[in-house]
């Protein structure tokens, strides 16, 4: 299959304001071959967040962009993420989801590697020759790791431009979330793994779909109104956008679920008014109105390009997610929250997220449920096309509309395409 064939998969009409993705892009087994290489092994991936790892010795073991990694802070404080595999014949040195540790012994010949990937113990060791080198038996290192506010990225690009300029316009989003906290936001112990047989790709697209909440999440706008939510708050208003090198936003106001950073809804209870009215008033001396208005009642749903989703809605969850076949994808899912929020502000944050977000909330069943109906008519070859045009010749697109989604694709599609050995360069946003 040649470049021929790459170039045939976006149909990109600003003419006649058409859009058009070839369902090949979900099914074929060779398009995840190259989004391996093309997309996973060059662009900056989420790992893990700082909270999750605050004192020396901490760490989080999991899959990142199909790997097994250590995301770790070693003794000497720094936050590193070693390649988790042996380096005498490739076993998993570190089996345990999370903990803390001064080394990891791989379990099948006992090589011990300091938690800075140092290899520091080795049974019978002189029975190896003069030219065995400990040092350069350390663990391996994702090439590249940079962080931003806490939120830590690695790419396997040793060429791939900083993190803030990979960033773009998503940076400002990020900002949004981060300053909801003077001391800083953490992620809150738990992991939500899951699973969808689906292309990780329709995940990126219902994450920033907003078309599709009042349809498939109908029965959480009813839930709202009867939990007396003025169903005015449910006729939001905002925009889509498109903030650079595959990065997209949908924002909007008002928060119809609340927003517990410092926007009531009443299933927080009148007494948590006064409070959140408080902390509003905090917010305003400190950013003015309009950018207190922006972090706090402003309800966004952010793509870092290609798999990182932030949704800052009636709670903030970080989601990642990664295929483990065309059909099939891994999901990872974390609330983040100020770490200063007191403890009953806390729960009632959660309990929103649970709501919603949760794996048994109003919205993730159904979304998997949608995903997958959508992979299982894709059996149906016959129809080609799935249709992302939505709003492309409105002059300011909604966040009904699929601007986002189509900066999502464009990005896709030019780092699919581009010659071998040539870096795509950095993409400006686009308003269509
Ligand atoms: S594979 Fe790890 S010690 Fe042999
Ligand atoms: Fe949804």
């Amino acid at each position: 299959m040649g470049n021929g064939s790459r170039e045939s998969l976006v149909i990109d009409n600003t003419v006649d304001g058409l859009f058009r993705v070839n369902r090949r892009v979900f099914t074929d087994p060779s398009i995840l071959e190259w989004e391996r290489e093309r997309v996973f092994e060059r662009c900056w991936i989420y790992a893990g967040h700082e909270s999750e790892i605050p004192h020396a010795g901490d760490f989080r073991a999991r899959n990142v962009a199909g790997r097994p990694v250590i995301l770790v802070r070693g003794s000497d404080g720094q936050v590193r993420v070693l390649l988790n595999t042996c380096t005498h014949r490739g076993s998993l040195v570190c089996w345990q989801p999370s903990g803390n540790a001064r080394s990891f012994q791989c379990p099948y010949h006992a090589w011990t590697f300091s938690n800075q990937g140092e290899l520091i113990g080795v049974p019978g060791e002189e029975a190896y020759s003069a030219a065995f080198d400990r040092q350069e038996l350390a663990l391996a290192v994702a090439p590249r790791v940079e962080s931003y506010r806490g939120f830590v990225f690695m790419s396997f690009n040793p060429s791939m431009e900083g993190l803030v300029e990979y960033l773009a316009g998503a940076r400002e989003y990020l900002d949004l979330v981060c300053d909801q906290s003077e001391v800083g936001m953490e992620i809150v112990g738990g992991t939500h793994l899951y699973s969808m047989r689906a292309n990780w790709k329709l995940l990126v697209e219902n994450s920033i779909d907003g078309y599709h909440a009042p349809i498939t999440h109908q029965r959480y706008f009813e839930f709202l109104v009867e939990m007396g939510v003025d169903s005015a708050r449910i006729r939001r208003t905002g925009a889509g956008r498109s903030l650079g090198n595959g990065h997209a936003v949908i924002e909007s106001a008002p928060a119809p679920g609340g927003r517990p950073i410092a926007s009531w809804a009443p299933m927080f209870g009148e007494a948590t008014k006064a409070e959140l009215a408080a902390i509003q008033r905090k917010f305003e001396d400190r950013f003015g109105p309009e950018r207190a208005y922006r972090i706090t009642q402003t309800n966004r749903n952010l793509l870092v390009f290609p798999n990182l989703i932030i949704n800052d809605i009636m709670a903030i969850t970080v989601r990642t997610f990664f295929p483990r076949a065309p059909d099939y994808m891994e999901i990872s899912a974390w609330a983040l929250a100020p770490i200063d929020e007191r403890p009953e502000h806390r729960a009632m944050r959660l309990d929103n997220f649970l709501t919603f977000l949760g794996p048994g909330g109003f919205a993730t069943p159904d979304d998997v449920e949608m995903l997958e109906a959508c992979q299982r008519g894709f059996a149906n070859r016959e129809v080609a096309w799935s249709d992302i045009s939505r709003g492309m010749t409105r002059e300011h697109p909604l966040t009904n509309d699929d601007l986002q989604m189509r900066a999502f694709w464009r990005r896709w599609h030019e780092l699919i395409t581009v010659p071998e050995g040539i870096e795509a360069p950095l993409q400006p946003t686009v308003a269509i």
